[in-house]
């Protein structure tokens, strides 16, 4: 029996698809097709897809071609299906030709004709787009345009600043239509709002926005009060609209395998988790100005908040702050959980620094992320045998913005909102923690 194989992303299944499956098929008696996973296809910068890998995986079977069909999840498993499954003939479309020769150590490569004028990347042209708005024309802002860019389904239509001027260059500068004058103007130009003012004016942006009808991704914090945050939930829920909460670490492809490689129980029961995040800032800084609820804490918690909720939950029984202040805001803060069977701590900094990696402490072992652990690319699983240490590296594109940009698009074009990466219950702690911490509850200055 002559087997023959052939890999693809399959995303909007199109008739292209299906004549290149026709014949491989013909090629032999038995046709595998590989499909990517969904993380696969992240992790080699595919960011734009649109189908899920069950629903690729569905349209390939309902092709009637495969015989068999099997998940691609990482580079140089082609050699190892070929010798696995005792493949004859490896068969791609001609627009990888030459590519996969290497491939003629193990077996025949067969290069098929192209289906012209059709491919998944016009189709998702051709699909709903996003039209966002920007409230806020600062660092974030600049660093989002082009990430977004990234990112098919969403074009980035107008910006908005109370200072009209800042708008105005910033439109000028990444060539936006719409400086926008009033923030009705903004939403009258947009479906969904990324906001990323400073955070004080985070909670009437984000009401503002959802009243009129769109969509809201929000900088970190969302807001400093949990009722705050109640609050938006339940108008986006009212208005039927996404809320989501942007932290570019909750949505990259490490973290994410992290948190599940973890919670399978491969450092055993989880019994400390310290994260740290300090970032050295100018005292003259906005950041650091008390008057705008500036400081460590409002500026970063939000990020050894995530591993903390994601790995211990949010039901601590505890909390203690000690902070070091200067001109009323914290320039240094320790925040201490703790937990029934686990303690978590973390430290954030503005005017102190610290080394800032991640160590979460099992009963059979310990992961390890090395600072940024907040940009987390890379980290390792150590044991008491260090035979068994293991390291895991994955990409984190560009300024990882773009990941959380895609949950975003595809939660609003789909509505199968991916909760399991940020959920609900995490941001409206996250809000908690900041509420307490700002009405002094357990706090000790140093
Ligand atoms: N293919 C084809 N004819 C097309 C489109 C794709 O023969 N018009 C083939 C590819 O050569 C590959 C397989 O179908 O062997 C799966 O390709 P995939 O990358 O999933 O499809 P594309 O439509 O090319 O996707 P994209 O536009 O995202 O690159």
């Amino acid at each position: 029996m002559k087997k023959v194989i052939t890999y693809g992303t399959y995303d909007l299944f199109h008739e292209g698809h299906a004549n290149l499956l026709r014949r491989a098929k013909a090629l032999g008696d038995y046709l595998i097709v590989g499909v990517t996973t969904d993380n696969f296809d992240l992790e080699r910068g595919k960011m734009n897809t649109c189908d899920n890998v069950m629903q690729r995986i569905e349209a390939v079977k309902a092709s009637g071609y495969a015989d068999q069909i099997i998940i691609e999840e990482y580079k140089g498993q082609k050699i190892d299906d070929i010798q696995r499954y005792g493949v004859d003939i490896f068969a791609i479309g001609s627009d990888w030709e030459g590519y996969f020769d290497y491939l003629k150590e193990y077996c025949e490569v067969v290069y098929l004709p192209r289906t012209e004028g059709i491919s998944s990347t016009q189709l998702r042209a051709e699909r709903p787009n996003v039209r966002i708005g920007l409230i806020g024309t600062g660092s974030i802002a600049r660093r989002f345009v082009p990430e977004a860019a990234f990112v098919s389904g969403n074009t980035v239509t107008a910006a908005y600043n109370p200072d009209f001027s800042a708008a105005e260059a910033f439109c000028r500068e990444f060539g936006l239509p719409l400086a926008a004058r009033t923030k009705e103007e903004l939403f009258a130009a947009c479906d969904a709002v990324y906001i990323a003012s400073p955070h004080y004016t985070h909670y009437d942006y984000a009401k503002a926005a959802l009243d009129a009808g769109k969509h809201v991704l929000c900088e970190t914090p969302l807001v400093l009060k949990r009722g705050e945050a109640e609050d938006l939930y339940a108008r986006a829920d009212r208005a039927e609209k996404v809320l989501m909460m942007a932290h570019k670490t909750a949505y990259c492809p490490a973290f994410g395998h992290l948190v599940s490689m973890l919670k399978s129980g491969v450092i055993g029961e989880i019994v400390e988790v310290n994260a740290s995040v300090t970032t050295l800032t100018d005292e003259d800084s906005e950041k650091m100005d008390s008057r705008r609820f500036g400081g460590s804490m409002s500026e970063n918690a939000c990020f050894p908040l995530l591993p903390v909720f994601k790995f211990l939950g949010t039901d601590w029984k505890d909390l203690v702050f000690y902070s070091k202040m200067k001109r009323g805001v914290d320039i240094y803060t320790k925040a201490v959980f703790l937990y029934e069977g686990a303690v978590a701590s973390f430290q954030v900094g503005l005017g102190a620094k610290s080394e800032g990696n991640m160590v979460i402490s099992g009963t059979k072992g310990y992961a390890y992320v090395p600072a940024p652990w907040w940009k987390t690319d890379y980290f390792e699983l150590r044991f008491e045998d260090q035979n068994l240490n293991k390291k895991f590296f994955y990409p984190f594109a560009g300024e990882g913005l773009r990941y959380e940009i895609k949950d975003f698009i595809s939660t609003v074009l789909n509505r199968d909102y991916l909760s399991y990466r940020l959920s609900r219950k995490e941001i409206l702690s996250m809000c908690e923690v900041q509420e307490r911490y700002m009405n002094g509850e357990r706090l000790f200055l140093l």
